[in-house]
């Protein structure tokens, strides 16, 4: 009897292992697991050998179900993951970016075409893999945007260079891109016209319920966590060097947790001067969730 092609393989193992894949990777297909195993097998070198595409099952396909047995999440298996239009470099070092962060790339490259100023100031706070800034930069042609992107862990902003020279070719010349480590706005004296974030903002004791557990075993605490006594603290902190920092007419945009937005909006009123802006607002995402906080400077 003929061994099982990868193809064949593949299946077999979803079907024996259908309730365990499904908890560990909710909504997984069938498709797009075959999809992802193309992908790993293509950034094999031992992809092109034809006795391994079609041949038996073989040590390549071994470690990719090895993977998926202990949960590691796919887009760590293959280092990819798609955000917006692009395709990006992901590892345990960084969050994996997650579908609902692009409306917030929507909403900030809208604003930047609507503003229509020749020449506008960005910065990325917690960049990450450099998922958001990268997009806005890769979106916008026509502006010339001075970007700046940093994150407190080293190992981050290693990647966010990495996708930055690999999305090279999608960004528009005129656009300046630096990095820098660092917390929060401490030690950037610029001011900008846009200050984007997806910060830390689980807290880790009092949320940590409603984080998936594969999230909380194979994603980096410091991209997900805050301590839940100086949660309020950091966000105070964070709000007032926001508003030092950013130009008249300027926007602020930041992701959020759906139970503490509202609550951080207010926190935000309270610290900053009202009188200074003309919009302060908590933005909901397409399913309808309270996710973003946006302030606009008059
Ligand atoms: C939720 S992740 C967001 C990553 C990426 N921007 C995205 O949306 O996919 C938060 C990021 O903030 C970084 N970070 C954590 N604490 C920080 C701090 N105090 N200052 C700056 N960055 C911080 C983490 O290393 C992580 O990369």
């Amino acid at each position: 009897m003929a061994l099982p092609t990868l193809k064949e393989s593949l299946h077999n193992f979803y079907e024996s292992h259908e309730d365990n894949l499904l908890r560990d990777y909710p909504g997984l297909t069938i498709s797009r697991l075959e999809n992802d195993f193309k992908r790993f097998l293509e950034k094999s070198e031992l992809s092109f050998d034809p006795l391994i595409l079609n041949g038996p099952n073989n040590s390549l396909s071994e470690k990719f179900f090895s993977s998926l047995k202990e949960g590691i999440p796919l887009e760590q298996i293959i280092n990819e993951a798609y955000f917006y239009k692009s395709e990006f470099f992901v590892d345990e070092n960084v969050l994996i970016p997650r579908n609902e962060t692009e409306i917030l790339v929507e909403k900030v490259v809208s604003f930047i075409r609507k503003i229509k100023k020749e020449n506008i100031s960005l910065i990325d706070i917690g960049t990450g893999s450099g998922a958001i800034i990268l997009s806005i930069l890769a979106d916008v042609l026509n502006v010339k945007i001075n970007a700046l992107a940093t994150d407190l862990s080293a190992k981050a902003l290693e990647i966010a260079k990495t996708n930055a020279f690999r999305l090279d070719f999608k960004i528009a010349d005129s656009h300046q891109l630096c990095f820098k480590i660092g917390d929060r706005l401490f030690e950037i004296e610029d001011k900008f016209d846009i200050i984007v974030s997806n910060p830390p903002y689980i807290k880790e004791s009092g949320d940590r319920f409603k984080v998936h557990e594969r999230v909380h075993s194979y994603e980096p605490h410091i991209a997900l966590y805050l301590k839940d006594e100086e949660h309020d603290e950091w966000f105070n902190t964070f709000f007032k060097q926001v508003d030092e920092s950013l130009k008249p007419q300027g926007l602020f945009m930041m992701e959020g947790h759906e139970d503490h937005l509202n609550y951080l909006e207010k926190n935000f009123r309270e610290l900053i001067d009202v009188n200074d802006y003309q919009e302060i607002k908590v933005v909901k995402d397409y399913t309808q969730r309270d996710r973003f906080l946006w302030a606009l400077k008059k």
